[in-house]
């Protein structure tokens, strides 16, 4: 018994200890940029990253445009929004990144009726998908996390470049640092280990090709204005392990929320990269902590990078007139 108090005892020293490092070592970030007349579309941005993301783009002044796939939820967030900062420029259009048609008419709505197009943060994705096969014949965590977006930016690259400077954020994640990519097997679930590793080995995979999207779009929007850069949130306590197993997911809530950061904390990075002077020159890099970081070494192989797009552009059907040159 006294033995079971004294482990308790030092495992909630351990956990208060480390939010307070957790706490002193997240910084904020150094941006206090106006965004009044400027347009901000961050996909995902119901909930979680997303959601803090807008919510603070809203409060610089922006118009606001939340890319979300449930209507309900989306009004909810936008109400908030609205309610919280008093900027009543911010609306929703619905966007399902699991299906190529929903993506593209998103974007010609964006494209018909916005007159500019100055942030655009791909934040949307999720984990834990399991092996399905959407309506475009696609793996549903790379079309989701990787294809969707990789879609979007395209269709929405002559606009941003019209509004220059203009930025895109890519939210990756730390997983892709453990990744590798094989280009011929991209649009498989793994068969070689069991469901649970194969959908982490896919979700690190289809974070590694949100950095080798950005490293290789950096250097074709070259000159235009328009720069790209990847980040990672940190661990942060949000929606995104709601396909966890119930068992595992209680075990996260009640052991792991020290060791998270907050969806505020988690959003700084995704702020700081879209809103920072000190970022705006800035292109085809990682971030972190609100800090330029090196890019993994996963993430530096050339020929990856350059399969990686062609392989892209085939997935998604991209037409001639449409391809980034
Ligand atoms: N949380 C972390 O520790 C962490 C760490 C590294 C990277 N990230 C990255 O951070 C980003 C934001 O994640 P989060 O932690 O904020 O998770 P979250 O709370 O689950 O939010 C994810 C957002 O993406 C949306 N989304 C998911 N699937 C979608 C689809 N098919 N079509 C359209 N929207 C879809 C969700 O909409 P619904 O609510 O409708 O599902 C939600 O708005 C993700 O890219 C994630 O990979 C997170």
């Amino acid at each position: 018994m006294g033995c079971c108090i004294c482990a308790l005892f030092w495992i909630i020293l351990a956990a208060v200890g480390w939010k307070i490092y957790l706490k002193l070592r997240t910084k904020k970030t150094d941006s206090y940029t106006c965004l009044n007349g400027k347009t901000a579309i961050v996909t995902g941005a119901n909930t979680g990253i997303g959601y803090v993301t807008a919510l603070d783009f809203a409060c610089r002044g922006a118009r606001v445009i939340l890319g979300c796939r449930n209507k309900e939820k989306a009004e909810e967030a936008c109400e908030k929004i609205k309610k919280e900062t008093g900027n009543d420029n911010v609306v929703y259009k619905l966007l399902n990144m699991t299906s190529l048609q929903s993506v593209r008419d998103f974007a010609k709505d964006i494209n018909e009726n916005e007159d500019r197009l100055d942030i655009l943060v791909n934040n949307a994705g999720a984990g834990g998908l399991g092996n399905h096969v959407t309506e475009d014949g696609l793996q549903i965590t790379i079309q989701v996390n990787h294809l969707s977006g990789f879609l979007l930016t395209h269709l929405l690259i002559e606009k941003l470049k019209k509004s220059a400077p203009s930025r895109i954020v890519n939210v990756s994640s730390i997983g892709a640092k453990f990744a590798k990519i094989n280009i011929d097997a991209l649009n498989m679930f793994p068969q070689d280990v069991g469901p649970a590793r194969a959908d982490t080995r896919l979700y690190g995979v289809s974070k590694l090709c949100n950095i080798y999207f950005t490293t290789e779009l950096a250097k074709k929007l070259d000159g235009s204005g328009v720069t790209v850069n990847a980040l990672h949130p940190g661990a942060v306590l949000t929606d995104i392990f709601r396909r966890m197993p119930k068992l595992m997911k209680t075990i996260v809530m009640a052991f792991a929320k020290p060791y998270f950061k907050t969806p505020e904390e988690g959003a700084r990075t995704s702020i700081h990269v879209a809103t920072s002077r000190s970022v705006q020159h800035i292109t085809g890099q990682l971030f972190d902590n609100c800090q330029q970081i090196e890019l993994y070494d996963s993430a530096k192989d050339a020929e990856i990078a350059k399969k990686l797009w062609t392989k892209s552009e085939e997935l998604v059907k991209l037409k001639r007139e449409e391809k980034i040159k």
